[in-house]
C-alpha cells in the first residue's frame, strides 16, 4: 500500500518533522525564507493526504478543491484566517491550528511591544548606536508610563487573558471587549467588560488580539482612532486586516493617537517604503508573536501530532472545524 503523502509548505528542522518522516512519504518546500509558489502549492495539494501550512499560505477553495486525497490541513499558527474553513469542511477535511502552546510566548511579545512603544526603546537603542548621545538630559527620549495606566484589550481569548495577567503585574486597570464575557478574567484579574466604544475612549493602551473574521475586518477604522485619547498607544499583535492602515497613519500623523506598536500588517512582509514605517512613533516587528525557538518547536510538534491523528483515523488534539467530526 502506498504511504500517505504529506506536503510541508516551508523548510522546517528535520528533528521537528521526524515523527512524520517515520510514517509517511514527506515532501517539504526546501526554503526557509521563501514562500512556496502558488503553482507548486496547487500541484502538491492535488496529491497530498496532509498539508502542514504556514499562516502566510493562502489555502483557499481552489487549493482545497484541487485535491481528492486531502484529509487534514495543520496550520502552524493559532489563527486560521488564511484557510477557507467552509470549503475544507464541505470536503470533509480536518483543519487544525496550534493554540495553547503559544499563549504565553505571544503574550510576552505583545507586552514587550507595548513597553517598547511606550518607552521608545527602539528609538533609544538606535540613538545610542548612531552616536547621537551627546549628554544626559532631563527629557531625553522621555516616553509614557505603563504602570497604573488603563489597558483595553480587544479580544479576550487565551492570549488576551495572558496579556491581562502581565498588565495586572504592572498595576494597570484592565478593560476588555470580546464577543462573549470572559468570567475567569473578570474574577481572577479584575478585568472589566465594556463596549468597544467605551474601551477606546477610556484606554491608555488599546491592544488588539482579536482573530480576523468578517466581523473584525477593519474594525479599527478612522472613527475608532478618533475615539481614542490623544495620548493613546495602539498595539496590534493579531492580524493586519483588522486595521484600516491608512486611517492609522492619519491618526498618528495628525496626533489623534500618540504611537503604535505593530507586529502584523495588511500585507506581509510590509513594503519597506510603506508610509507607516517612516514614522518615529511606530514600532514595527515582522510578525514574531510566537517566535521563540521553544514555542515554534512545540507548534511544529503539535502540527505533526494532529496530522498523525487524522491519518490514523483519530480525533486531532486541536481541531478548528468541529463540524468535521460529524461529517465522517
Ligand atoms: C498566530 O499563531 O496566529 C500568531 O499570529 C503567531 O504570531
Amino acid at each position: 500500500m502506498n504511504q500517505p503523502y504529506v506536503f510541508i509548505t516551508r523548510k522546517l528542522p528535520e528533528e521537528a518533522i521526524a515523527p512524520l518522516r517515520e510514517k509517511y512519504n514527506v515532501h517539504m518546500w526546501p526554503h526557509e525564507d521563501i514562500a512556496v509558489p502558488r503553482d507548486v502549492l496547487l500541484e502538491e495539494a492535488k496529491k497530498a493526504d496532509a498539508l502542514l501550512t504556514m499562516l502566510s499560505d493562502r489555502i483557499d477553495r481552489e487549493v482545497i478543491e484541487s485535491s481528492e486525497t486531502l484529509k487534514v490541513i495543520a496550520n502552524l499558527a493559532v489563527g486560521f484566517d488564511n484557510i477557507d474553513i467552509q470549503a475544507a469542511t464541505e470536503k470533509g477535511i480536518a483543519v487544525c491550528n496550534t493554540p495553547d502552546v503559544l499563549t504565553d510566548t505571544t503574550a510576552d511579545l505583545t507586552f514587550a511591544l507595548l513597553l517598547a512603544t511606550a518607552r521608545r526603546l527602539i528609538e533609544a537603542a538606535e540613538f545610542v548606536k548612531a552616536g547621537e548621545w551627546k549628554s544626559w538630559s532631563p527629557l531625553l527620549l522621555a516616553g509614557h508610563d505603563v504602570h497604573h495606566k488603563t489597558i483595553g484589550i480587544v479580544g479576550m481569548g487565551k492570549i488576551g487573558q495572558a496579556v491581562a495577567k502581565r498588565a495586572k503585574g504592572f498595576d494597570m486597570e484592565i478593560l476588555y471587549h470580546n464577543r462573549s464575557r470572559n468570567v475567569e478574567a473578570e474574577q481572577t484579574l479584575g478585568a472589566v467588560y465594556c463596549s468597544f466604544e467605551e474601551l477606546l475612549k477610556r484606554s491608555d493602551f488599546v491592544v488588539c488580539l482579536t482573530p480576523l473574521t468578517k466581523e473584525t475586518y477593519r474594525m479599527f477604522d478612522r472613527e475608532a482612532f478618533r475615539m481614542m485619547k490623544k495620548s493613546a498607544i495602539f498595539v496590534n499583535a493579531a492580524r493586519g486586516a483588522v486595521v484600516d492602515e491608512e486611517a492609522l497613519y492619519e491618526a498618528l500623523v495628525h496626533g489623534e493617537i500618540a504611537a503604535a506598536g505593530l507586529d502584523v500588517f495588511v500585507k506581509e512582509p510590509i513594503d519597506p517604503t510603506h508610509p507607516l514605517l517612516k514614522l518615529k512613533n511606530v514600532v514595527a516587528l515582522p510578525h514574531i508573536g510566537s517566535a521563540s525557538t521553544e514555542t515554534r518547536l512545540a507548534m511544529m510538534d503539535l502540527c505533526c501530532r494532529n496530522i498523525i491523528a487524522v491519518l490514523q483515523g483519530e480525533h486531532p488534539e486541536t481541531l478548528v472545524n468541529e463540524e468535521w467530526k460529524w461529517s465522517r
